[in-house]
C-alpha cells in the first residue's frame, strides 16, 4: 500500500494525546504542507490561530462542553445532530437530557471535551468570508459550498500531522458559540470558525476506520442507477 493509500485510509479522529508537547515549529511545519490543499479560485481563505494561552484554552473548553453535551443527547436520541433537514422541537427535547449528560461526564475521568485545556495544540482555522467562492449562497437552502474551501486544507492538517507522529481530530462544536470564539481570538466579524483542530501524540492509533462501502453511496448515471460496484 502506498504511503499517501495508507494515510488516506486509516488517519482516525484521535482525541487521546500522551503530555509530550509539539513545538511551534512543527505546527509550522505541518500548516507548511497543508497550505498546498485547494480552495474556489485559489483564494485560501483559511486564516489559523494556534492557541497557547493556558486561559484561553480553558474558556476554549467551557465554550465546547455545553455544545458537546447537547450533540451526545441528540445522539442518544437516535438524531443527526443538527442536520440541517432537523425537526426543531425534536431536537429540543433531546436536548433535556444534555444536563444529566453532563452532570454523569463531570463525575467520572472525562474525555478530550472536558480536557480541552490539555490538548498539546488546538488550532482555531476561520475562514475569511470575503474570500470565499460560495456559489450556493443564494440558493433555497442551506449552504454548503463556501466551507469546502476550507476543509480541504482543514483535512490537509491532519494528513500532514501523520508524518510528525501526531493525530488529531477536526472538530466543529465551538462553531456554535463562535461569537464568542471570535472576542476570544480577536478575529473580525468578516470571520467564520470552520474549526478547531486538535492535536497531540496520540496515546493509541486505531488504524480499521468504519466507513460504507463504496455501492452504498455511489451509483451510475443518477442518483436511483445502479450502485457503482469496485472492481
Ligand atoms: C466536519 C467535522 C466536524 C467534526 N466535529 C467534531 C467535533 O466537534 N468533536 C469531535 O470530537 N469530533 C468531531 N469530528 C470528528 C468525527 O466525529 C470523526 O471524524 C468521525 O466520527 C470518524 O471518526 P474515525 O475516523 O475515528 O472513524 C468532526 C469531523 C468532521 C469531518
Amino acid at each position: 500500500m502506498t504511503d499517501l493509500r495508507q494515510a488516506l485510509r486509516a488517519t482516525p479522529a484521535v482525541r487521546e494525546f500522551t503530555d509530550e508537547p509539539v513545538s511551534r515549529d512543527t505546527v509550522a511545519a505541518i500548516l507548511d504542507t497543508a497550505r498546498f490543499a485547494p480552495s474556489g479560485g485559489n483564494r485560501q481563505a483559511w486564516r489559523v490561530v494556534l492557541v497557547e494561552d493556558p486561559a484561553t484554552k480553558a474558556a476554549l473548553r467551557d465554550l465546547y462542553l455545553p455544545g458537546w453535551y447537547d450533540y451526545l443527547a441528540m445522539g442518544a436520541a437516535g438524531l443527526v445532530a443538527w442536520s440541517p433537514l432537523a425537526d426543531r422541537e425534536q431536537e429540543a427535547k433531546a436536548k433535556e437530557a444534555a444536563p444529566e449528560i453532563a452532570a454523569r461526564a463531570a463525575a467520572g475521568p472525562g474525555g478530550m471535551a472536558e480536557h480541552l485545556e490539555r490538548v498539546p495544540v488546538l488550532l482555531a482555522v476561520f475562514a475569511d468570508l470575503g474570500s470565499l467562492a460560495a456559489v450556493d449562497r443564494d440558493l433555497d437552502r442551506y449552504t454548503l459550498v463556501g466551507g469546502a474551501s476550507v476543509y480541504p486544507f482543514v483535512w490537509s492538517i491532519l494528513l500532514a500531522a501523520g508524518e510528525h507522529g501526531l493525530g488529531g481530530v477536526i472538530t466543529t462544536m465551538l462553531t456554535a458559540r463562535e461569537a464568542q470564539v471570535r472576542d476570544l481570538l480577536g478575529a473580525p466579524a468578516s470571520m467564520a470558525l470552520a474549526a478547531m483542530v486538535a492535536l497531540g501524540h496520540p496515546v493509541r492509533r486505531p488504524t480499521k476506520l468504519r466507513r460504507r462501502p463504496v455501492p452504498e453511496f455511489a451509483t451510475v448515471d443518477r442518483v436511483d442507477g445502479v450502485p457503482l460496484e469496485p472492481r
